[in-house]
């Protein structure tokens, strides 16, 4: 069982997508523990994106991340982080698969969507940065 993150960003909220995305994922045997609407404050955005400090869209990253509302989705599932990557698609929505998330549902590099940890070890991390432990009983995050 892996853990996995699934943000569904300011462009898709906006948009009024959350309810096709969260079918999408449960569709494909997604399991949602824990998930929560709020806007994000600047500095959890910096210390989540934190690998990408330095590179040119990173301050823009930060303006389109705090713009408005996201959804934060902690998923579980045999092979979650796959999963729900092929269900996500390449970063850049014109070159996603046909009927993947960002194909349907972004529209630039930026304004893609969604975001899928990219891998199990990082599944894990991100979820617990949003989500304490205790919030996911009975799927309990690995210590
Ligand atoms: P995400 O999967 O959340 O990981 C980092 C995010 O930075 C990415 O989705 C996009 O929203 C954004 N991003 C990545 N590469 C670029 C790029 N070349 N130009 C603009 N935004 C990007």
């Amino acid at each position: 069982m892996d853990w996995t993150l699934l943000i569904i960003k300011p462009d898709a909220v906006a948009a009024g997508r959350i309810g096709e995305i969260l079918a999408m994922v449960t569709q494909a045997g997604l399991r949602p523990m824990s998930m929560e609407m709020r806007y994000l404050a600047e500095a959890e955005v910096r210390a989540f994106y934190r690998v990408h400090q330095g590179k040119p869209f990173y301050e823009p990253l930060m303006t389109f991340m705090t713009s408005g509302p996201v959804v934060l989705c902690a998923l579980t599932g045999d092979d979650a982080v796959t999963a729900l990557r092929a269900l996500v698609g390449v970063t850049d929505p014109p070159h996603a698969a046909p009927g993947t998330v960002r194909a349907r549902f972004g529209t630039t590099t930026q304004k893609n969507a969604v975001h899928a940890s990219d891998s199990p070890e990082n599944g894990v991390a991100e979820v617990s940065f949003f989500f304490p432990a205790a919030c996911l009983l009975p799927g309990r995050l690995p210590a």
